[in-house]
């Protein structure tokens, strides 16, 4: 399946060291304006190379518009994006070309298929995430000009240090997008100790989708919560993701998990926004918890292809916390969610119109 969502349909294609990497989205309604300009600031968030805490590698990520764009408007029409693939240094996988990488996907794409593309991991390569950025950039316009929803995200934990203080305003002035600014200092000897051990960290993303109405989401097999947790998973890397409280719900008691309201509003946000698969009008919230990098310069015992016991060693531009550049294509997930489910809700229920009493999210 490289299909994802129901009337907004995003398809990517293109491996890691492949001549380019793309997307087509069918289902995109026409008029939004769009330019290729417009995908730049997302891209580079995402991108390798800007600073020495991710990969080294350097990708311009310059986004060409195929078709289903007219006079810089989407015509309703498949909308095709190519980035061309521009810094692929396929020898730095010359050793690993037979090896199963311990954390890797190469075992398990060898078993699935019999065949794999090795260079720089092929398919299984995060590189494919660009193009969900990309196409979530769309979605992002959409859902603000039509809906006021806005999608953004921060880092919530890096290994074993978490914020002490919480400002959106920081998050986007640091490489981490962390919301603590007194922490970078401690954060950047962490990542530099780090990378001189040769070795990885996991990390904790949160998404927060600010907006979004009373509504959205499918009860029973398409819920909101439960299309969100399946687009997380789908990211390379992911091992658990939280709506709301998530996991922390466990210990608690129903007298304080439940969000009471008030005329005024609800008075908590336990749920994260969703109720019965349905948006509740709070904002919808969701945590993403991400596994340490497995390509290592640190020996570890593996087989290769041929059954035969041995040390591998990965060179080459890993990044030591896949974490943290992560954090846009957890929103560029959340924001194609919402922008699906959103189309879904207006073809069934977009006579219903607005339905008292609505509580203030
Ligand atoms: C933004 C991002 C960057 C990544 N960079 C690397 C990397 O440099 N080296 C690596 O071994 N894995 C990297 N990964 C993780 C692998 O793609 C992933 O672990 C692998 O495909 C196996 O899939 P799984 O971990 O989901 O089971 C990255 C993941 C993300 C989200």
């Amino acid at each position: 399946m490289n299909t994802f969502g129901q009337l907004f349909r995003v398809t990517t294609f293109g491996e890691s060291h492949g001549p380019a990497i793309g997307c087509v989205i069918d289902g995109c309604p026409p008029g939004i304006a769009i330019a290729a300009e417009d995908f730049a600031h997302d891209l580079a968030r995402r991108a390798t190379g800007k600073t020495r805490h991710t990969s080294a590698r350097r990708e311009a990520d310059e986004v060409e518009i195929l078709s289903g764009v007219y006079e810089g408007k989407t015509t309703g029409t498949p909308i095709a994006l190519l980035i061309r693939n521009t810094d692929a240094r396929s020898k730095d996988y010359d050793k690993i070309v037979e090896q199963f990488r311990p954390g890797h996907a190469d075992y398990t794409y060898w078993q699935k298929y019999g065949i794999r593309d090795p260079r720089g991991g092929g398919r299984s390569s995060a590189r494919e995430t660009t193009m969900r950025v990309a196409a979530a950039v769309i979605a992002k316009k959409w859902l603000v000009e039509k809906y006021g929803v806005s999608v953004r995200g921060h880092l919530a934990q890096i290994g074993g240090i978490i914020p002490k203080s919480f400002d959106w305003n920081a998050v986007e002035a640091n490489p981490f997008f962390w919301p603590d600014a007194a922490q970078i200092d401690e954060l950047e000897s962490y990542m530099d100790a780090l990378r001189k051990s040769g070795d990885s960290v996991g990390a904790l993303v949160t998404v927060v989708a600010d907006g979004v109405p009373p509504g959205w989401g499918e009860p029973i097999y398409g819920k909101l919560d439960g299309e969100i947790a399946a687009a997380m998973m789908s990211i390379n890397a992911v091992k658990g993701v939280e709506i709301g409280d998530g996991f922390a719900s466990v210990a608690q008691k129903g007298s304080e998990h439940r969000d009471e309201a008030a005329r005024d509003g609800f008075l908590s946000n336990h749920a994260g926004g969703i109720l019965g698969g349905i948006s509740s009008g709070q904002p919808v919230v969701v945590s993403v918890a991400f596994k340490p990098t497995s390509s290592l310069r640190l020996p570890a015992r593996s087989l290769d292809v041929h059954g035969n016991e041995v040390e591998v060693v990965t060179t080459g531009r890993h990044d030591p916390c896949v974490g943290i550049r992560a954090t846009p294509i957890c929103e560029a997930m959340l924001a194609l969610v919402l922008m699906d489910q959103a189309l879904r809700h207006r073809a069934q229920c977009g006579d219903v119109g607005d339905v008292s009493p609505r509580i203030p999210g």
